[in-house]
């Protein structure tokens, strides 16, 4: 049987047009606009590229936004003392600082100044210890839209063996913390495999749910699944360009070859990458309620 091809783009449009109309409320209601502030230092392309969709999805979902550009020789001193004035600004429930930052500028000494009530990437160590005791403010954004892809298609997590591929900071360790939860949408067995793993396939070959987030083009070949796996490619590669100079994407998942073992798969793009923006819009809303007192 054909896989089930999950579309983050469809979840995405569903979660936006279900903000939309919260945030319509909260203005009626309570006179309440949700405000996100994006900070770029330097001209990264991607970054520019990155910044410039939050703040379009801000516009079309009626959160206020400021954007914040600095040149690349901003000092770091310079940084924290607008992240310092945006901590106080009442307009602005949400902070974003836009990684990578210039190598003089140290990262986590500019992430954890912010206040941890604004911190919508969930990034703060206050929020990633809020998260592992299962009291979190705020759900870091790409594992939170992997947790709604599987919950919004209908796939039973609770007691499902999940097999995470990675432990980054921001997704791997993040999403394998989410459902292990002992909570609705959770409450799954979770392995956590690594470049340290002796045998990946042995465990991938177990996984009832496969999160991949390795960054390796086709890391994850057919062999190493069993029928019926549900599969979230969470890996972005650029593996090269069109002849009109776009580039070419492709996940960490042989796709062609693993879908037709797969009872549903993700694909890249169109998979995780839409849910990403939409659950920071959907924490800066939760700033704002939050901040308000708004229930
Ligand atoms: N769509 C989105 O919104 C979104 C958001 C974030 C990231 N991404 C994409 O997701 C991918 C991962 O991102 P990240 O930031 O988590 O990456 P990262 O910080 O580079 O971490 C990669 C992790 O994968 C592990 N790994 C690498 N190759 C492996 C292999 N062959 N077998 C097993 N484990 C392996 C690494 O192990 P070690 O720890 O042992 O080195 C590391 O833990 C990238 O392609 C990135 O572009 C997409």
């Amino acid at each position: 049987m054909a896989a089930q091809i999950i579309s983050g783009t469809e979840i995405a449009k569903q979660i936006r047009e279900e903000l939309k109309q919260e945030i319509a409320q909260l203005k009626e209601k309570h006179n309440l606009v949700p405000g996100l502030a994006s900070v770029l230092v330097g001209e990264d392309p991607a970054s520019q590229v990155y910044v410039g969709s939050k703040v379009k999805t801000c516009d079309a979902l009626g959160i206020y936004s400021e954007r914040h550009d600095l040149p690349v020789d901003t000092s770091e001193e310079k940084l924290l003392a607008l992240v310092d004035r945006l901590n106080k600004d009442p307009k602005i429930h949400g902070i974003l600082v836009q990684l990578p930052l210039p190598k003089h500028i140290n990262t986590e000494k500019v992430l954890y100044a912010i206040d941890p009530k604004k911190d919508v990437d969930g990034f703060h160590p206050v929020n990633v210890g809020r998260l592992m005791i299962g009291e979190p403010d705020y759900i870091p954004c790409t594992p939170h839209g992997i947790q709604q892809l599987l919950v919004r298609s209908g796939i039973e997590i609770a007691g499902a063996e999940v097999v995470v591929v990675g432990r980054s900071n921001i997704v791997g360790k993040p999403i394998a913390n989410i459902l292990l939860q002992k909570k609705e949408g959770a409450n799954a067995t979770v392995t956590i495999c690594h470049t340290g793993t002796k045998d990946i396939s042995f465990h991938t070959k177990r996984a009832d749910i496969l999160i991949v987030a390795a960054g390796k083009p086709k890391a994850i070949t057919a062999d190493m699944v069993k029928e019926g796996v549900v599969v979230i490619d969470v890996g972005v590669n650029r593996i090269g360009k069109t002849a009109e100079g776009k580039a070419i994407l492709c996940g960490d998942v042989d796709f062609d070859a693993v879908k037709e073992k797969a009872k549903a798969i993700t694909p890249v793009p169109g998979g995780v990458g839409p849910m990403t923006i939409t659950m920071l819009m959907m924490n800066t809303v939760r700033a704002a309620k939050l901040a308000s007192g708004v229930a």
